[in-house]
């Protein structure tokens, strides 16, 4: 298989975990680029469900490297948890196998203070953010002030960085926000008491990355969340704080462009969104609750509720140009049965003007009025089909509609939860 990079084409849980975890089987290095524990993937092998929200979900493959690389934002804590659960249930976590990059920054207790302060503030205008602490860490990236991997070997260094660090964020944290401070030593005192356990991860996982692709290693690069939660490319500013696009993948594990081959776009069969942000083809009717209810709309990390509606061609053709999509992974459509009409959203209108794009303006997307194209619904159960010929008509042309939409095919058509529940054409 050649290199290969994963994303969610839509707000994210697209079921990405399903189909890195397919495509992870063939494929030898598994690498996370950016985005933290806001992610949450599940998989679902025989009857069992494992939701990964920090390790690439490659982990589960036998002999599988994974990587967790420099774009990624890591919290400690949640990785050596997630470790020692998967160490439990007979998952080979050592660190021959699973690496940290050394230049990955660490979310620490004041980046989840701060963002939970900051939406708590926000009162009416909230982002809705999984407050894991991803935007504030990002910020301290971006401002140079921020802690990485590899610092955990240099305890002064933790601790120079910590303090300098609070001597801003108390401020805000006490007089503006009127939040608990945080002390310095505590702080650094509680990170230093992980870095044993979590040192041998830490490693020249560039080093890594290089020596198996030279050897002919196949790399899966796995994204999260989605296309429009982008930094740069999303419904700014409802959006995570990291690039989510394919392109980032280079950056955020440390390869050149030119590495990967093949872009593989996850997106489901109608949309979801968690947290606030526009979303012109949102449903809050019982068409809403019934997606919610078939397709467990629920957030793998927080649990929300998410919000339903139906499939955006105008959303889905942003994404196959912005990341250069060369297969789309088509999930839950089997969720679709028993709805007597299915919708397609194949424009906006917008002041009168009908758009095929997405306006760029903040907040006008907030305020367009989705175009729909009907299409019949079915009722046969198609959880079984394992064949694209096996799907019903009315099923076969709802897929080669959103095809001919989108402008990619539809490589893979997941019909279920389970590895097997999967058409590959
Ligand atoms: P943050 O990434 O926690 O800062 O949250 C910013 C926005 O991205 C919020 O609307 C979240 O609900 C959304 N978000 C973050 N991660 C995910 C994800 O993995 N799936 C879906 N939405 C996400």
């Amino acid at each position: 298989m050649a290199n290969t990079v994963i994303i969610g084409a839509q707000w994210g849980d697209e079921g990405k975990g399903k189909i890195v975890d397919m495509l992870s089987a063939r494929s030898q290095v598994i690498v996370r680029f950016q985005g933290g524990n806001n992610a949450g993937h599940t998989i679902k092998v025989g009857n069992e469900e494992t939701i990964l929200h920090l390790v690439p979900s490659g982990i589960l493959h036998p002999g599988a490297l994974c990587l967790v690389g420099n774009g990624v934002v890591l919290d400690p804590e949640v990785f050596l948890r997630e470790t020692e659960e998967l160490a439990a249930r007979g998952v080979d976590v050592s660190p021959g196998r699973l690496a940290i990059s050394k230049k990955a920054h660490l979310i620490l207790p004041y980046h989840k203070s701060l963002d939970k302060a900051r939406e708590a503030k926000r009162a009416g205008h909230k982002i809705g953010t999984t407050g894991r602490g991803i935007g504030p860490c990002y910020e301290d990236k971006a401002a140079r002030v921020g802690l990485r991997a590899g610092d955990l070997a240099d305890p002064d260094l933790v601790r120079a960085k910590v303090r300098h660090a609070l001597l801003e964020k108390n401020v805000l944290l006490r007089e503006l926000y009127k939040f608990e401070a945080l002390d310095p030593d505590a702080v650094s005192d509680g990170l230093l008491a992980l870095a044993p356990r979590l040192l041998p991860y830490v490693q020249d996982t560039d080093a890594r990355l290089h020596a198996a692709m030279e050897a002919g290693a196949d790399v899966l690069f796995e994204g999260a969340q989605g296309i429009h939660l982008d930094i740069d490319h999303g419904t700014y500013p409802f959006v995570t704080s990291s690039n989510t696009v394919a392109g980032n993948a280079a950056a955020g594990s440390a390869v050149a462009p030119s590495a990967l081959e093949r872009v593989v776009g996850v997106i489901k069969a109608y949309t979801t969104r968690v947290g606030s942000g526009p979303f012109p083809t949102e449903l809050l009717d019982d068409a809403g609750s019934y997606l919610r209810t078939n397709g467990h709309e629920f957030g793998a990390t927080t649990g929300r509720p998410r919000r339903c509606g139906w499939f955006d061609a105008v959303v889905a053709r942003e994404s196959v140009r912005l990341n250069g999509i060369t297969d789309l992974a088509l999930t839950k459509l089997d969720v679709l049965q028993n709805l007597p009409v299915l919708r397609i959203c194949v424009a906006y209108e917008l002041d009168g003007k009908t758009l095929d794009y997405l306006p760029q303006e903040e907040g006008a997307l907030g305020r367009v009025t989705p175009v729909y194209e009907e299409v019949p619904g079915f009722e046969e159960d198609i959880s079984g089909c394992r064949d694209f010929a096996e799907l019903p008509d009315t099923v076969r042309a709802y897929v080669e509609r959103l095809e001919e939409l989108t402008g990619a095919r539809m490589s893979f058509i997941s019909v279920g939860p389970g590895r097997e529940q999967t058409i590959e054409r």
